[in-house]
């Protein structure tokens, strides 16, 4: 091996597997490699074979010579269907099966010092505590990407504060207080905007615990990169920035990916490679091509949120009830109790068929940027969040768990971009929100919502942007510290 490939850095890249992590991983990981850095993207298999189905990853990554896919078992059964409720499974499946082969491959294995490509930096999930040791053990850097929202994130950090405070736990009767351990954020956040995992008794629940175990752990990395910027973020950005010093905000990722694919003619404008684990309707593209502007809700509740189907009723009510068209993807499995197409009477939806586009899952980007979308009402995922900022839609927010109960106060209070609905779920709330940003206040929520577009894009606006500062600086520095890694001694 040559001097200069033994010192060109080898990453490997670990997400949570979950949708919206692996998309964000992918997106990073694919700029690394244009960056001539190798990559090694390590999937459960379970994910793996979902992106081999619906996208087309292996004949993407193709064209990047140093980069391979590695795989370890998830450690839960075939049928199981790692949906938002058994997250628990999922956590517990990586920490008892993936973890331990993970730190086999990287102490002495395949992707170790002793092998052929050893890898020097490590690029894990922030919610994987375990992964600072398994790095140290390695004798490689470690930084974490934390692919949750940063306004929950700072939350997770200000948990032992609120612990000493005494406001969590708490009770129901205290959700609409004000909270005062979440420093640059009392104004405006209730108890109720906490993380879906606040709302305990229970302090010694494994949950809560691996976040405090996060929390720990997070100052032992090499530096943190957020999907964010400082023009949606600054504050938050600033807090975060006193736990670790250094941070990449290279968000909007799903923006910032596009635009450096575009300079590097990797892309084109009309290119649409989603990295989704369902495949992708098409034929929605061509119903909302014939709907008027502006005229449409979006309704998702992302990859992994379930519904009763009470809930379903009362949102597809209030949806139904507003007058308005819709496109709906409904995801395999996101209905408790039903699998199928069989949740909504055939009558209603009969009644609706005029107006109303139902498929079982969508490349989310490109709706959220036709025109035709005029309203997203959203689960409140970061992912989703940040697609419709970008895209300047208007959101009704209906948060499910983790940082979507942050992220909607937010999209009301910080962003002023929507309506937070969080808790209540009946069809006269569902049609009043709707009127409200469609018809009554539809001119100051579009342009508050074209605001916050054009402010979400000012980081990757142009080559000198605050997002491509931040992702050629953290280029820079995994360089650097492969050269210092002890194999390369
Ligand atoms: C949830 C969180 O809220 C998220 O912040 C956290 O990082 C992981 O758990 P999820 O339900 O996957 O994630 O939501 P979100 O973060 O919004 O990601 C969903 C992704 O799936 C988005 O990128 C969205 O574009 C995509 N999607 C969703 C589709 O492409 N098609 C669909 O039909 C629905």
């Amino acid at each position: 091996m040559g001097k200069d490939e033994a010192e060109s850095p080898h990453v490997l890249i670990f997400p949570l597997p979950l949708q919206g992590p692996v998309n964000c991983m992918l997106k990073l990981a694919e700029l690394l490699a244009l960056n001539h850095l190798a990559v090694t993207f390590l999937n459960t298999d379970y994910i793996h074979n979902c992106l081999l189905k619906n996208t087309n990853i292996q004949s993407r990554f193709q064209n990047y010579p140093g980069f391979n896919f590695e795989t370890v078992p998830d450690g839960l059964p075939e049928g199981h269907p790692r949906t938002g409720d058994k997250f628990i499974d999922i956590a517990n499946g990586i920490e008892e099966v993936s973890k331990p082969l993970l730190k086999e491959m990287l102490t002495y294995g395949k992707l170790s010092f002793k092998s052929s490509k050893p890898v020097t930096c490590m690029i894990a999930d922030g919610f994987f505590s375990f992964a600072v040791d398994v790095a140290k053990g390695a004798g490689i850097p470690l930084i974490y990407f934390d692919t949750i929202s940063p306004c929950a994130l700072w939350t997770f950090f200000c948990l032992p504060r609120l612990i000493e405070l005494g406001e969590v736990p708490f009770k129901e009767e205290d959700y609409d207080r004000k909270v005062k351990g979440v420093l640059g954020c009392e104004n405006f956040l209730r108890y109720r905007d906490l993380p879906s995992f606040f709302r305990t008794s229970d302090l010694n629940q494994r949950i809560v615990q691996l976040i405090l175990q996060e929390v720990k752990e997070f100052p032992r990395s090499e530096g943190m990169i957020l999907n964010t910027s400082e023009h949606i973020d600054g504050p938050i950005v600033s807090q975060l920035s006193t736990i670790c010093p250094k941070t990449y905000s290279i968000g909007p990722l799903h923006v910032l990916h596009k635009s450096i694919l575009l300079s590097a003619q990797k892309a084109s404008s009309q290119d649409n490679s989603s990295n989704s684990l369902w495949e992708d309707d098409k034929s929605c593209m061509t119903w909302l091509d014939a709907q008027p502007q502006k005229s449409v809700i979006y309704v998702s509740i992302g990859s992994l949120a379930v519904m009763t189907i009470d809930q379903l009723m009362e949102l597809w009510h209030g949806i139904v009830n507003s007058g308005k068209r819709f496109l709906w993807p409904q995801r395999p499995g996101s209905i408790a109790g039903k699998d199928g197409n069989d949740a909504i009477p055939a009558e209603l939806s009969d009644a609706t068929k005029e107006r109303g586009c139902i498929v079982s899952w969508v490349f989310q980007e490109e709706v959220l940027a036709h025109p035709a979308i005029g309203l997203f009402l959203t689960h409140s995922g970061w992912n989703s969040t940040l697609e419709g900022l970008v895209e300047g839609v208007p959101m009704i927010c209906w948060p499910y768990f983790v940082d979507q109960q942050v992220n909607s106060r937010f999209v009301q209070e910080v962003w002023r971009v929507g309506i937070d609905m969080k808790d209540t779920c009946d069809r006269v709330t569902i049609e009043k929100a709707v009127r409200e940003i469609m018809e009554d206040k539809k001119d100051e929520f579009q342009s508050s919502a074209s605001k916050m577009a054009e402010l979400a894009r000012q980081s990757v606006s142009d080559q000198s942007g605050s997002a491509h500062c931040s992702f050629n600086r953290l280029v820079e520095d995994i360089r650097v510290m492969t050269k210092s890694t002890p194999a390369h001694e």
